[in-house]
């Protein structure tokens, strides 16, 4: 075991959790994370700190996505409770829907159940007079989480650099250059998220970006005691949403879904669009002119056709590679889940048997 030396191309939400879970199932290995992009950076090719973030599962598939979104649920529980320091609170939410039970794809279908009530502490229908106009029914969730996104990844960051964890900062154009200039590696996960579009060896067609805008608020004198979400159906371009972030986090508002959007510009209007939508939703935040505005946000979810991949693959030089990356706007509720899962398929590929 402690001959593993393990490459970790990315250091998103994904390859940081990845690299703990490595150092979990293998104390003894040396493990190496590369990404062109660390904790701290902002850039439009950067996702996970523009995330809102929090856990509100859109998995409905009585299968792999909702288990990857269950076991997250569990490890945020037990991170916030050991860790208030690591950006992840509890709180409520009220989910808010233009249509109806059936119509808004929360249901899964093969046990006309929503999967996580009881995980979220039960929903609770919203009374009429609790919904905002024009709005078909509402759902309370007893307690779920809400990240603050740049506390956690920091925090992910020092978890790793206090596990001996090695960091270096590199760009590269595919995987067998990484896997030359490391040539000790004895298998590569590859969480390169949207990034690798680029990366020459296999380009993954069924990859696109989802643009996202937020705009980040100062948080109003009266503290607002839940996250609020609105829109026609859970996966929508026109969602909206205010995640009051916990540890001086402000207030994130949303949203926006813009398939195949590669742009980072602000978009000013949307900003505007997205301010009086969320005033009208929360009206602990007053109206859209008394907003303070701190920063305007742009980020690409890395979506895919098909959903995340994450299996085995064995390059021509032997070393296997683990895909992890595709996790499009559910990359923080379903990283503990996917990490997991990459823990099996490392597993099976440094069996002896798989080595021949
Ligand atoms: C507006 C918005 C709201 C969101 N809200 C939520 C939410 O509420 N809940 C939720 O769970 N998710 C949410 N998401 C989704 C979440 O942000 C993503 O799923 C997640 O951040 C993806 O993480 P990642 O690690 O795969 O990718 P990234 O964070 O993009 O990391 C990729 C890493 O790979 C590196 N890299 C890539 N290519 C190369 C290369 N060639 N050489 C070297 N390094 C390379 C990069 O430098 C970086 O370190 C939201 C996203 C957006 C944009
Ligand atoms: C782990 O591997 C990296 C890259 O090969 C190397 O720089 C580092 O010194 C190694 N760390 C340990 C603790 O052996
Ligand atoms: C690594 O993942 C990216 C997607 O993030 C994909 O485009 C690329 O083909 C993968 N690299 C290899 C060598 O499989
Ligand atoms: C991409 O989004 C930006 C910002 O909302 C918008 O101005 C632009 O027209 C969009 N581009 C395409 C090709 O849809």
């Amino acid at each position: 075991m402690t001959d593993n030396h393990f490459l970790i191309l990315g250091a998103g939400v994904i390859g940081l959790t990845t690299a703990l879970a490595l150092r979990e199932t293998y104390p003894s290995s040396n493990i190496t994370i590369v990404a062109k992009h660390f904790p701290g950076d902002r850039s439009i090719e950067y996702t996970s700190p523009w995330a809102g973030a929090n856990w509100a599962s859109m998995a409905h598939d009585n299968g792999p996505l909702e288990n990857y979104d269950r076991i997250t649920f569990h490890k945020f529980s037990e991170i916030a409770e050991k860790w208030c320091e690591a950006g992840i609170g509890r709180m409520g939410m009220w989910g808010i829907f233009d249509g109806s039970l059936e119509e808004v794809g929360i249901v899964t279908p093969e046990t006309g159940k929503i999967w996580y009530e009881e995980l979220v502490g039960g929903l609770r229908r919203l009374k009429d007079e609790e919904r905002p106009e024009g709005s078909v029914f509402g759902l309370e969730f007893g307690s779920t989480f809400r990240i603050n996104t740049q506390v956690y990844l920091a925090w992910l960051q020092n978890q790793v650099l206090s596990r001996g964890v090695s960091l270096v900062r590199r760009e590269y154009t595919s995987i067998s250059a990484v896997l030359k200039d490391f040539p000790k590696a004895t298998l590569l996960v590859n969480c390169t998220g949207l990034g690798s579009l680029k990366l020459e060896d296999v380009k993954d067609m069924n990859l696109y970006p989802t643009r996202g805008q937020t705009v980040l608020v100062a948080e109003p004198k009266v503290p607002i005691e839940r996250m609020y979400f609105r829109s026609p159906k859970r996966i929508d371009p026109e969602t909206t949403y205010v995640f009051p972030r916990p540890l001086g986090g402000g207030v994130i508002l949303g949203g926006s879904r813009q398939d195949g959007n590669w742009s980072g510009e602000v978009d000013m209007e949307l900003a505007r669009d997205i301010m009086e939508r969320c005033c009208k939703l929360c009206p602990e935040l007053g109206k859209p002119e008394d907003l303070k505005v701190i920063a305007h946000g742009v980020g690409l979810r890395p979506s895919r056709k098909g959903g995340p991949r994450i299996e085995v693959e064995k390059l021509s030089n032997g070393v296997p590679v683990v895909h992890n990356y595709g996790h499009a706007g559910a990359g923080y509720q379903s990283s503990w889940g996917t990490a997991e899962k990459v823990m099996k398929m490392v597993k099976k590929a440094l069996e002896p048997s798989a080595r021949l």
